[in-house]
């Protein structure tokens, strides 16, 4: 609701120059550090989607797995790791994407879910949606089902929900 949403904004910490000049990040780890936000925030999250519509949490890293597990925990149901490049022990799919700076690889198990799983999609920020439409597609090609998307925070003039429409996408805050 609007107060999860004042929440997000009254936390979030700009960061002009970080990773690279001309980019300003979102850090939003200062909701992670304050139990009864972190709570509040993760409570949110789950009523919004119902544990009912989801089967398993596939969180992006690194930030979505905090986000990911505890939603996971909290649902009683698994989590899987979408990882950057080269971090996955076993066979993996693959795929690279264009951020707002630079280029990027994402990976998955081959085996990661059981086939038809459905699969809630969990990362801190939305902004260009490459990263969710790299999530998507692994998920999609390990046999998972994307049920949907949350995020804490969304930057709707990037346009990023239009690359992963017709599913349902969630954020917290809206900017
Ligand atoms: C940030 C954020 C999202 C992504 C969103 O990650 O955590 O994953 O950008 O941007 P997009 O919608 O344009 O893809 P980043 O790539 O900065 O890396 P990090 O999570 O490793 O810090
Ligand atoms: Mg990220």
């Amino acid at each position: 609701g609007p107060e999860v949403a004042a929440l997000v904004a009254s936390r979030v910490v700009d960061v002009p120059d970080f990773p690279k000049p001309g980019i300003v990040f979102k850090d939003l780890m200062p909701l992670f550090s304050d139990g009864p936000v972190f709570r509040r925030m993760i409570d949110g999250i789950v009523a919004y989607h119902g544990a009912d519509s989801f089967d398993v949490v596939a969180g992006v890293e690194a930030r979505g797995f905090v986000i990911a597990a505890a939603m996971a925990y909290a649902t009683g149901k698994g989590v899987v790791p979408v990882r950057k490049a080269g971090k996955l022990p076993r066979r993996t799919h693959s795929a690279s994407y264009e951020l707002e700076y630079g280029e990027a690889t994402l990976e998955v198990h081959e085996d990661a879910f059981v086939a038809g799983q459905r699969v809630l999609v969990v990362d801190d920020v939305l902004a260009t949606g490459g990263t969710a439409g790299a999530a998507l597609e692994l998920v999609e090609r390990a046999g998972g089902i994307v049920s949907g998307f949350t995020v804490l925070m969304e930057l709707s003039f990037l346009e990023g929900r239009r690359r992963l429409a017709p599913r349902t996408v969630h954020a917290l805050l809206t900017v």
